[in-house]
């Protein structure tokens, strides 16, 4: 396995790719294979990609499966498993347009377009490269395999460059905790989804005390600077800049910025924390704190524990489904 810098993927996973891999393999071996056309040009553009000193944004990724082939199969299939999780949770069915805000290279995107071939799907990016790469992966598709390809956009979440109310079903998955201007984000996918269509959003919670991209604890939306401290006394110092640029997002800003928006939201994570003590699964991140759950979810303390944790917030994602109200599918 090559390690290198890397990829959107990890983050998805809190880092441990062997998670992601096993996960990839047991729920997501039985979809399609993605039917790419490799030559000197994608194999280059693949590994300027990856090259550390090029492109500094990700932090350290892994090629899976030994080649860049393998790789790129292996993540399609699970971005495949990924977007139709995050479609049903939205209750998404036959999309016209669709958007992924913060697509890197696209893999969600190909996997949307996978799913809904009849839509228009549509990636964002401000990084340049990433969205290079994504375009170039289009262009080798198979047109049989896809009738439509993604239209990829370098173009930052703080100005999208479509007209109000264009997209049915929008996701962002790990990438407002990056972003420059939370706020200004949260209002572009609104003003540009259609009224009766739907946004599914996760990141971490940072009222959970852990760090994912770093692998740290930390207090409670502590200060980066007590982090980095924290950081270098485990030898993580070289990293500890890092943490910079994230916002501690979490869920009461969350709620707060939806609510001025005017979108009706569901908090999907406590429903998770639920399936997960439930012993029903869901407990891919954060596997420690899962296993803890599902032993008091065996302990009969699934209620207690449950209504706890939703009042406290200490749950370690932030998913949520966010509506615009109207539209010809949810008038009332
Ligand atoms: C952790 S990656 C997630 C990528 C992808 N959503 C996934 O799940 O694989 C975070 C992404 O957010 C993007 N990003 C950073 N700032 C952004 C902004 N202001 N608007 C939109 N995307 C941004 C980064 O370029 C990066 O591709």
């Amino acid at each position: 396995m090559q390690s290198a810098k890397i990829s959107s993927l990890d983050y998805g996973v809190s880092g441990k790719v062997t998670t992601f891999e096993e996960t990839a393999s047991k729920r997501a071996s039985d979809l399609e294979a993605l039917a790419l056309s490799w030559d000197d040009e994608l194999h280059a553009a693949w590994s300027d990609w990856l090259d550390p000193d090029r492109f500094s944004f990700q932090r350290g990724y892994t090629v899976l499966g030994g080649s860049l082939q393998a790789h790129v199969d292996t993540v399609y299939r699970a971005s495949t498993a990924v977007v139709r999780r995050m479609a049903n949770e939205a209750g998404v069915v036959a999309p016209n347009r669709v958007l992924d805000f913060g697509c890197s290279v696209g893999f969600n995107s190909l996997a949307a377009q996978g799913l809904f071939p009849d839509a228009e799907v549509h990636g964002i990016d401000p990084e340049g490269i990433s969205i290079e790469l994504g375009t170039l992966m289009a262009s080798r598709l198979d047109r049989g395999q896809f009738g439509k390809v993604p239209q990829y956009h370098e173009a930052p979440g703080e100005r999208l460059p479509f007209d109000d109310e264009t997209f049915d079903f929008i996701y962002s998955t790990t990438v407002i905790e990056h972003v420059d201007d939370v706020n200004v984000c949260l209002a572009e996918m609104a003003r540009v989804l259609k009224s009766g269509g739907a946004i599914y959003l996760d990141a971490p919670n940072y009222i959970f005390p852990y760090e994912p991209h770093v692998g740290s604890m930390m207090l409670p939306l502590s200060p980066k600077s007590l982090l980095k401290t924290t950081m270098r006394m485990r030898g993580k110092g070289r990293e500890a800049g890092f943490v910079d640029h994230l916002n501690w997002v979490h869920p009461g800003w969350m709620e707060r910025r939806f609510r001025e928006l005017g979108l009706v939201y569901e908090n999907r994570a406590i429903a998770k924390v639920r399936r997960v003590l439930s012993g029903e699964g869901g407990a891919v991140h954060y596997g420690r704190a899962a296993a803890a759950l599902q032993f008091l979810g065996r302990l009969g303390l699934s209620g207690l524990i449950g209504g706890a944790l939703a009042t406290s917030r200490l749950y370690p994602s932030l998913i949520y489904v966010a509506r615009k109200p109207g539209g010809p599918d949810r008038a009332a």
